[in-house]
This record gives structure tokens, sequence and C-alpha cells, in this order.
């Protein structure tokens, strides 16, 4: 019979010699999802369609679900002995948590925010980081190597709950039952690819090196990459994180001209570092065009920064080409 997500974190965690409480948090977060999901699959039938009539810190307006998918991952988590604190997109400071607990739970609760009202694939990234000591806004600002956990839900046309724990990325499809089910024990992500994901709308905004390293992908066979590269751009990252997880890809959301004080639209602790982590843990890789990812010290919470993650061949000629424009 299959697996369902409790029994494999127990399995994996005394395989891995993986901490109780880590494994505990774990299932607080896949609970929440399952939860996020029944409302998700309802739609105007559970009144979470629609524009929330407020903004968050990120300067975006807020949808009735970010608001909804938020509050209760916050409620559950703070439930939780084992979270130390909580750190969110839609919320402007950190939240305390309980005094010994030994985790820190980062989120982004829901992303891909404008396909929610058109019934397109969304999910909830989330990020888990050690804890000791006092709470404070430091506590946060570790590199996403620190990063002990993490994952995403996906709401598609099944919702999936994907996962590491640094030991390999597992997927889990949610059943009749409302339990999540292990359907994929490995993914790999192969080093070559000859697909591609770019707000392309964007380019006239983008540095030259990323609009060379573009155009050179759309010249196809005869030209410099000699491959016929297709593109897909989906809006919501879990998607196309999902789908280079799947079948390989690269993704990339640079920086631009427009704003020079942002580092890109995607934001470093409830995006790029969870996401960094399932890529690399999955045998791909991740930098802002410069450096790993996870390797960068953060600043603050709702840092941003640009992301090229996917097959490593394209990650690196992408990165070469940015270091050497410098
Ligand atoms: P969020 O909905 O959490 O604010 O994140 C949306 C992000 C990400 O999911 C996606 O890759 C990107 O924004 C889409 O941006 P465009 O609207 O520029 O396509
Ligand atoms: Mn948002
Ligand atoms: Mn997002
Ligand atoms: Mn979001």
């Amino acid at each position: 019979m299959a697996q369902n997500l409790r029994a494999f974190l127990q399995e994996h965690a005394s395989a891995h010699q993986i901490d109780a409480a880590l494994i505990d948090v774990m299932n607080t977060v896949a609970d929440t999802c399952v939860a996020i999901s029944s409302k998700v699959r309802l739609g105007d039938l559970a009144g979470i369609i629609g524009e929330a009539g407020s903004g968050n810190v990120q300067g975006e307006d807020q949808k009735k679900l970010d608001v909804i998918a938020n509050n209760m991952l916050v409620e559950a988590l703070q439930g939780n002995k084992h979270v130390a604190g909580l750190a969110s997109e839609e919320e402007d400071n950190f939240v305390a948590g309980n005094v010994d607990g030994k985790y820190l739970v980062l989120f982004d609760p829901l992303d891909g925010s404008s396909n929610i009202d058109v019934n397109i694939s969304i999910g909830t990234i989330f990020s888990i980081l050690p804890h000791e000591g006092t709470l404070e806004l430091d506590s946060f600002l570790q590199a996403g190597n620190q990063q002990v956990a993490s994952g995403y839900a996906l709401y598609g046309p099944q919702t999936l709950f994907v996962l590491t724990l640094r030991h390999g990325v597992f997927v889990f499809t949610l059943n009749d039952a409302n339990e999540f089910v292990l359907t994929r024990d490995t993914c790999q992500i192969s080093p070559s690819t000859k697909e591609f994901a770019i707000n392309m709308s964007n380019q006239r905004h983008w540095q030259s090196a990323m609009q060379t390293y573009v155009a050179e992908l759309l010249e196809g066979k005869t030209g410099k990459r000699g491959k016929d590269y297709n593109m897909r751009w989906v809006a919501s990252m879990v998607a196309e994180v999902h789908r280079i997880l799947m079948r390989s890809g690269v993704f990339m959301y640079p920086k631009d001209s427009r704003d020079p004080s942002k580092a890109g639209k995607l934001r470093l602790m409830y995006e790029a570092n969870p996401m960094s982590l399932l890529v690399v843990q999955a045998g791909g890789a991740s930098t802002n065009a410069h450096e790993n990812i996870l390797d960068i010290q953060p600043q603050g919470l709702h840092q941003r920064v640009s992301v090229v993650l996917g097959s490593t061949d394209e990650v690196s000629y992408v990165t070469e080409k940015h270091v050497s424009s410098n």
C-alpha cells in the first residue's frame, strides 16, 4: 500500500537521524496546506475569490486568499510548541512563536496571487531554519544553506506536497481521504534542457547579459546554442519549479532597471531560498546570476533577489555570462 506522509516522515527521520520536533513542524505545515487546499478547491463557494482590499509590506494588493492562507499558517504554527517564530510575505514583521521552540518557519502563504481568480495553479512555499536563544530579527537572517527543510504545496489539477529534509526530494499527492500519499521518491533534474521560463514582457528592462542569453535561446537550432528551445510562463513560481523538478528546465526572474533599489521581484527568504534547496537537492543549481543563492547572507526579512534556477548547464551558462560581463 502506498505510504502516507506521516508514515514516510517517521521512517525518513529514523533512517537519517532527523529530529522528531522537526518532523512535527513539517506535519503541521502539511496539515495546514490540506486545509488551505480545501478552500482553494471550492473557490467562490468558499468565498475566497477576489481582493482583500488591503496591501502588504511588499507594496502588493492582497487577495482574500493571501490573507486567509497567511492567517491559517500563523495560527497553526503558533500552536506548535517546536516553532520559535514565523516570518511571512504577508506580515510586516516576524511573529513570535513559543519560547522553547527550536525552529523558525518562513513562508509565502499563497504563491501566484495573480492566478487565484483565474483558476490556474497556485501554492504555498515554506522554509525551516534552526533556532537557539532569544528571538530577534537577526535569528531569521540565516543563509539558505542553513535550512533544515523546505518545500511547497501545489494547488493544481492535483494537490501535491513536495519536501526536502536535505536527503532528497519527495512528492506526495492528496487522495480522496485528504491524506498526502507518497507518489514520487526521487526527483532528479537533468543537467541539460530545452525549456526556459522568463517573463518576456520585461525584456527591455533586463541587463545586457540576460538580453544576450535569451536572444541566443530564441535563435534555435542554427544559432549559438544549437537547439530549438521551448518557453513556458505560468506566473506561479511554485508551478514553474514543479515543472522543472518533473522534467527539467531553467527558470529566471532577473533584476531589471525599473527599480534599482530592488534586486529582482522574488523574495529571498520565502521563495528563492526554499526553492533553491529543493532544486539543489534534486541535482540542479540556483544562483542570483552571480553567486549561489543558498550562500547569500540575508540583510532583511523581505529582501528581494534575482533568481536563475534549474538544469545545471543552463544555470552555469547564464551565471558565467553575467559574471564575465561585469
Ligand atoms: P506572489 O503571488 O507570492 O506575490 O508571487 C508571485 C511571483 C511568482 O510566483 C511568479 O514567478 C511571479 O511573481 C510572476 O510575476 P509576473 O507577474 O511578473 O509574471
Ligand atoms: Mn504577493
Ligand atoms: Mn510568491
Ligand atoms: Mn505570496
